[in-house]
């Protein structure tokens, strides 16, 4: 069957999904760009549209014929369609037997594990390009260690041994799809022990590569490097394991020993190392109630549902900020610090453009790989260097 779409949006009708609609209605002016839009609900998908002139396909996430169809039709599926480990194997199953490129929002690090082992070989034979974490978690870390170690390299001829992403602050809030997604993973989790194993492997996501980064750290601490303190960030547990698989798909390219590790920064004195133990029992705290039914129940109620979010104001009134420390090996003068911008909220407006723009990375540009499971950066981290900006999301080094 012939490829009529270089990208179908599949999901157009939940929160995320339909942001991804308008940044790629706004965006697809000059770049030729063929798209479609699909759910399984018509009408609720023409309410989105709005008026604008986009083809609609209808298929089902448990419908596998539905989705072969689907898959057939375009070049690259952007799926926003989640829990992906409830909704998401047999899209990935169907892009991979079809040789189409796909990439999501997950932050499911033993989905993504299942899903790499049972497809890997299939992907690779057919040429998809499956590429998850394509929103907030994991592209700010994912493109900006890659982006600081070329920088390295270049200036200083040698890899960083150690990267410290640090978050500086951000504003924004949660929607009913990522609320579901953590309860889900939790609920799993309580069920499978394997699962919570998968998820505290520092490795989880590499095939054979061990390393020298440990658990993430859940305690709060004093970091010189930043002169602050320094609590859990709750998107390292995501973002470690998808950095720690570019280097080991791109054979190593930070080297052997790298270190990678992920914070929030809280301040200076007593204010500081307040906030870096609040911030980590409200980390903790959420995961263990979401583990727990009753609790769970509670949680839920005064979280937003499915299809709900933040309102537009927050997303646009939102942004975030990171701050990169690359150490050199053997001369700290030499040390990089990289700065990470993104100009709305990080979960939905920043995550639906970063989404949008790898699909069309995807789909219309020279992409150095073959088929395969690959990460942002491995995939794409120089053209996504370029395009980010469009998305709002900038990455710089910072003077000294
Ligand atoms: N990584 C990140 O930075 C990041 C940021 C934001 C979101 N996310 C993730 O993205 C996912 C979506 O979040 P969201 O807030 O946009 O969720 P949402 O508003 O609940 O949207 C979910 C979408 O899935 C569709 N869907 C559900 N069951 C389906 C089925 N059986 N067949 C076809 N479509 C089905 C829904 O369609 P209907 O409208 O017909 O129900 C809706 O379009 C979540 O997993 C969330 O965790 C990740």
């Amino acid at each position: 069957m012939e490829k009529i779409y270089d990208i179908i949006i599949w999901g157009a009708s939940g929160f995320t999904g339909r942001l991804a609609v308008d940044y790629i209605y706004k965006n697809q002016n000059n770049s030729n760009l063929t798209w479609a839009v699909a759910g399984r609900n018509e009408s609720k998908i023409k309410d989105i549209l709005d008026g604008k002139n986009v083809p609609i396909l209808i298929a089902d996430s448990h419908d596998k014929e539905s989705l072969v169809d689907l898959v057939k039709k375009t070049k690259v599926i952007l799926t926003t369609v989640g829990p992906y480990a409830r909704y998401g194997s047999e899209l990935v199953e169907a892009c991979a037997e079809n040789g189409t490129h796909y990439c999501d929002l997950t932050g499911e690090v033993h989905w993504m594990r299942h899903m790499i082992t049972k497809y890997q070989n299939t992907a690779k034979e057919s040429g998809a390009k499956i590429v998850h974490t394509c929103g907030f978690d994991s592209i700010p870390s994912d493109i900006g260690v890659y982006f600081l170690q070329k920088n390295m390299r270049e200036l200083h001829g040698v890899n960083a041994k150690q990267i410290k992403y640090r978050t500086r602050g951000f504003s924004g809030g949660a929607s009913g799809g990522t609320v579901d997604s953590l309860m889900s993973m939790m609920e799993q989790a309580k069920k499978d022990s394997s699962i919570l194993k998968i998820i505290a492997n520092p490795y989880a996501l590499n095939d054979k590569e061990k390393g020298l980064d440990g658990p993430d750290k859940m305690s709060p601490y004093f970091d010189k490097d930043f002169d602050a303190w320094v609590g859990p960030f709750i998107m390292a547990g995501i973002n470690t394991r998808v950095v720690r698989r570019t280097n080991e798909l791109l054979n190593n390219i930070y080297g052997d020993n790298f270190e990678y590790n992920e914070g929030s920064i809280t301040g200076k004195g007593p204010k500081g190392l307040i906030g870096a133990t609040t911030s980590g029992m409200v980390t903790g705290g959420m995961a263990g109630m979401a583990a727990f039914s009753p609790t769970r129940s509670i949680l839920k109620s005064f979280l937003p549902k499915p299809g709900e979010g933040p309102s537009e104001e927050t997303m646009e009134n939102g942004f975030f900020e990171i701050e990169l420390l690359g150490i050199h090996p053997t001369d700290r003068d030499k040390d990089i610090r990289v700065w990470i911008h993104g100009d709305k909220d990080p979960g939905y407006k920043s995550t639906a453009k970063m989404i949008s723009e790898s699909a069309m990375a995807l789909a219309q540009d020279d992409l150095n790989v073959g088929g395969g499971f690959w990460t942002p950066a491995s995939a794409m981290g120089d053209t996504l260097i370029n395009r980010l900006p469009n998305a709002g999301v900038t990455f710089k080094i910072m003077d000294s």
